[in-house]
């Protein structure tokens, strides 16, 4: 994966991405920028359908005619030629002459690639995913989440009850924390922590990540039992396993105690404020005087500032009934559980370093 960009310089590239929205969406009339939308839900099964058939895999080592993809891939020709030249309008593809086609980096980025790969993700929100957001309407008006409406079931007693969709659900957030995991070791200095433990951990992508560039550090993945059994042949393949003690247990009882440092990566995003506490509590409880305690979270931003962090809340309301927080918000939550806010670092990501320290 390719070193993340520095912080300031992502900001400055949204802006002006922003600013270009902005610009198309003032010069064009409303009804073409709502049509947009229409194409942006295409544009996402088209992705979806191309990762899932494999198609990217097969272009992997060079240009090929569609017909022979199709071949490999068991899919129609003429349906897989036209999705082929349908996704060559998101630059994932390249058409060549005869009916070839070539990989464009996005396309190369959703190839299989074992704990690496955000097809991965791609996949959860296609099998899974798409399913709760429509139930979105029914979610906004009935205030609960759009998984509790469409199963009736609390969103992880779902995601992680059957086991083909926690085995999608456990390699998405492996595939997302590979992406975010550059960014976190980039923008947070991890020298002089001796163990470090990392609370709803899932399969450790991020955790190893933290040991690599710690070289001296050790690690704890803490998850629930059926999570946690997961983890060993993903940290054998990152090469950290013998680092990392990996426990099973709920965050709302307890978490290991002896760190110096607590991550949590989209933990408390999954909760509102009466369980978020309870979670904060747990790690107030196992920490020491001298624990560093950070979130790994997207942070809400003032009115009117475009910010992915809008848009994941939304995902927040669909999926884990939880929601994106302000800075604010964030610092209330750890007073209330005995930290302190200590500062919010940006990365190159969407999401930012909380960091926090026992009050
Ligand atoms: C959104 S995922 C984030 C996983 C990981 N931190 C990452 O970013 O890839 C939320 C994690 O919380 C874990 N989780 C949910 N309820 C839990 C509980 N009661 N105790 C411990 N972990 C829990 C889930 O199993 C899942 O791995």
């Amino acid at each position: 994966m390719a070193k993340p960009p520095p912080p300031k310089l992502v900001q400055i590239a949204d802006k002006a991405r922003n600013g270009l929205r902005f610009l198309e969406r003032k010069l064009a009339p409303p009804e073409i920028g709502l049509l947009g939308f229409v194409s942006d839900l295409w544009g996402f099964q088209i992705v979806y359908a191309l990762a899932e058939l494999r198609v990217v895999d097969a272009l992997k080592a060079g240009p090929r005619a569609a017909d022979d993809v199709a071949k490999e891939v068991g899919a129609d020709a003429d349906h897989l030629y036209r999705l082929l030249r349908a996704s060559t309008h998101f630059d994932i593809v390249r058409e060549e002459p005869n009916r070839c086609f070539s990989l464009l980096p996005l396309g190369a980025a959703l190839c299989d690639v074992e704990n690496e790969s955000l097809r991965d993700f791609i996949i959860l929100q296609g099998r899974v995913g798409w399913r709760f957001w429509g139930r979105l309407t029914d979610a906004v008006r009935e205030g609960r989440s759009a998984i509790e409406i469409e199963t009736g079931k609390k969103p992880f007693e779902y995601l992680l009850g059957d086991e083909n969709v926690r085995h999608t659900f456990n390699r998405a957030m492996t595939a997302i924390s590979s992406v975010a995991a550059e960014a976190f070791v980039a923008a947070y200095d991890l020298s002089g922590f001796g163990k470090i433990v990392d609370v709803g951990g899932g399969q450790g992508r991020l955790l190893s990540a933290m040991l690599q560039q710690a070289p001296s550090a050790t690690g704890v993945l803490f998850d629930l039992p059926e999570v946690v059994t997961e983890a060993p042949p993903v940290l054998e393949s990152l090469g950290t396993r013998s680092r990392i003690e990996v426990v099973g247990g709920s965050f709302f009882d307890s978490v290991p105690a002896g760190g110096d440092l607590y991550v949590m990566k989209a933990i408390i995003h999954d909760w509102h404020d009466p369980e978020a506490l309870k979670i904060l509590e747990s790690v107030r409880r196992a920490a020491s005087p001298s624990s560093k305690v950070v979130l790994y979270e997207t942070v809400v931003t003032p009115p009117n500032d475009k910010h992915f962090a809008k848009l994941l809340d939304i995902e927040m309301i669909v999926h884990a009934g939880g929601r994106e927080r302000t800075r604010d918000e964030y610092a209330e939550l750890f007073r209330k559980s005995g930290f302190r806010l200590e500062r919010v670092l940006p990365t190159a990501g969407p999401a930012s370093v909380i960091e926090a320290l026992p009050a």
